[in-house]
C-alpha cells in the first residue's frame, strides 16, 4: 500500500473488509473480499470485488488493502477547537474541590480562555488549533465541527471562524463551522445579558453569516449560561438568517433547552445528562439527534447519567462527541470516547460506532456527504488494522489508521 497521493480521478480499492455503517455492525451488514470504486473523490461503487461491474476505462489507481477494514472516516460533530491560553491551574483547582460553577463564577472558566483569546492573533490561533485537528486527524477523523465562543465580540469570532476555515482549506477535513455567541457574558456586558443577545442577534450573527463563517449557531442553555428566552431569540434570528441551529442543553440543570432547540428543529442537542421525557418527545418527534459527550461528563466527575434508555425506547439517534475545550473536555480522542461512551454510558458498541459515523453526520447536517460508505458519498475512508470493528471501541490506544482518505486522496 502506497501511501503517495494521486492524480488519477479513479481509485479502486480492494481485498478489504468493510464495515460501510449505513446499517449497523451486525454480520451481515459487513462486506467481506470488498472494494470500493472511487470517482472524482465520490464512491461511485461499493461491494463484493466479484460482483463488481466492469470498470471505467480511463486509468485507475489500485490499492489492495490485503484483508484490513474500511471504514468511514470519523466526524467529531462538537468541538471547541479553536481558542487560546492554558487553564491546568482550574485542573488542579477541581481536583481540590472547587467545582466548575464556582470557578465560571469566579470570573475563571470560560471567561478566562476568552482573555486570553482575545489577546491571540490569527496566525497564533490557526497554529494552536492545527495541531489539535492533525491529532484528530491521526485518530482517523476526517469531519470536525468547530465552534467558536471564546471570543464573543464580533472581531474576535471573526478571527476563529476564520482559522476554522483556513483549516479546513489546509488541512485534509471537512470541517462544520459553529457560531456560539452565546457561550457566556462577555465582561464588557456584565449584567447586561439581554443586551448582549440583542447584540448577538443583531450585530454579531448576520455579518458573520454574510462573511460566509457560519453553518450552525449554537447557544449555552444553563443556570451559568443562557435563559430559555434569550436562548429562542438566538435561535429565531439563526433561523431568520436561514442557519441550522444547535444546543449546549440539559447539561448542569434541567431547563427545557432540549424541547425548545428540538421543537426549532434543531440538528442537534448536545451534552443532555439532565435530560427528561418532555425533551426527549420532541426531540424523537423533531428527529433532533441527542449528542453525548462522555468527555465533558469524565472531566467533570458527573455523576448524573444520561439517560441512554429512554433515548432509545424513544428512538433518537445518538451521537458521541470529544467535546474538545480547555475547561470542561480537554480530550482530543473520538477514539477514548467510543470507550467511555460504552464503559460510562452503557451504550452498546454498535451504537458508539454509529455515534462517531451516519449519527454524528445527522448531527451536523451532512449526512448526504459524510458518514457512511455508500455510492454518492464523498470518498473519507479509514483503513484500520484490526480483526473486527468493535476493536476500536474496546482496545483503546492500540490501533491507529493504517490510512486516511478524503474526498479521494490519501492524506495520511
Ligand atoms: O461544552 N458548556 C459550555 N461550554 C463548554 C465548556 C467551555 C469551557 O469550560 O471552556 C462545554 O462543556
Ligand atoms: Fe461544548
Amino acid at each position: 500500500m502506497t501511501h503517495q497521493d494521486s492524480t488519477h480521478s479513479a481509485v479502486l480499492l480492494l481485498n478489504a473488509n468493510i464495515a460501510p455503517m449505513d446499517s449497523g455492525i451486525a454480520p451481515e451488514s459487513f462486506i467481506h473480499n470488498g472494494a470500493v470504486l472511487i470517482e472524482n473523490g465520490l464512491i461511485s461503487w461499493v461491494g463484493k470485488e466479484d460482483e463488481m461491474p466492469s470498470l471505467p476505462t480511463e486509468e485507475i489507481r489500485k490499492i489492495d488493502f490485503q484483508g484490513q477494514w474500511l471504514m468511514p472516516g470519523f466526524i467529531d460533530c462538537h468541538t471547541h477547537l479553536v481558542f487560546a491560553g492554558n487553564r491546568s491551574n482550574e485542573f488542579e483547582k477541581r481536583l481540590n474541590g472547587i467545582s466548575y460553577k464556582e470557578i465560571a463564577e469566579q470570573g475563571g472558566g470560560i471567561l478566562s480562555t476568552v482573555n486570553a483569546t482575545r489577546a491571540a492573533s490569527e496566525d497564533d490561533l490557526y497554529t494552536l488549533a492545527k495541531k489539535r485537528a492533525s491529532a484528530m486527524l491521526k485518530n482517523g477523523v476526517t469531519t470536525i465541527e468547530i465552534k467558536s465562543g471564546y471570543g464573543l465580540d464580533y472581531e474576535t469570532e471573526k478571527r476563529v471562524l476564520q482559522v476554522a476555515k483556513r483549516l479546513s482549506e489546509s488541512l485534509s477535513v471537512n470541517i462544520s463551522k459553529t457560531y456560539l455567541g452565546a457561550h457566556a457574558i462577555p465582561p464588557e456586558f456584565k449584567g447586561r445579558a439581554d443586551e448582549y443577545i440583542a447584540m448577538v442577534c443583531q450585530e454579531v450573527m448576520p455579518r458573520l453569516a454574510e462573511a460566509g463563517l457560519i453553518d450552525a449557531v449554537d447557544v449555552f442553555c444553563e443556570n451559568i449560561g443562557f435563559n430559555l428566552e434569550q436562548t429562542k431569540a438566538v435561535f429565531e434570528q439563526a433561523k431568520a438568517l436561514g442557519l441550522a441551529i444547535k444546543g449546549h442543553t440539559e447539561q448542569l440543570s434541567a431547563m427545557g433547552g432540549s424541547e425548545l432547540a428540538a421543537n426549532m428543529g434543531a440538528l442537534s442537542v448536545d451534552h443532555l445528562e439532565y435530560l427528561q421525557e418532555s425533551d426527549i418527545k420532541a426531540m424523537s418527534q423533531q428527529g433532533t439527534i441527542a449528542t453525548l459527550l462522555p468527555g465533558a461528563f469524565y472531566y467533570l466527575r458527573e455523576t448524573q447519567l444520561p439517560p441512554i434508555q429512554l433515548l432509545r425506547q424513544y428512538n433518537v439517534p445518538m451521537a458521541i462527541a470529544t467535546d474538545f475545550n480547555p475547561g470542561s473536555s480537554p480530550i482530543a480522542s473520538l477514539p477514548l470516547m467510543l470507550n467511555m461512551a460504552c464503559t460510562l454510558f452503557g451504550m452498546t458498541v454498535e451504537e458508539a460506532l454509529q455515534g462517531v459515523t451516519i449519527n454524528a453526520a445527522k448531527a451536523l447536517g451532512m449526512e448526504n456527504q459524510v458518514g457512511t460508505l455508500e455510492v454518492g458519498k464523498q470518498a473519507d475512508i479509514v483503513c484500520w488494522d484490526i480483526s473486527h470493528p468493535r476493536d476500536l471501541v474496546y482496545e483503546y490506544g492500540v490501533a491507529s489508521p493504517k490510512m486516511v482518505m478524503h474526498k479521494g486522496k490519501v492524506v495520511l
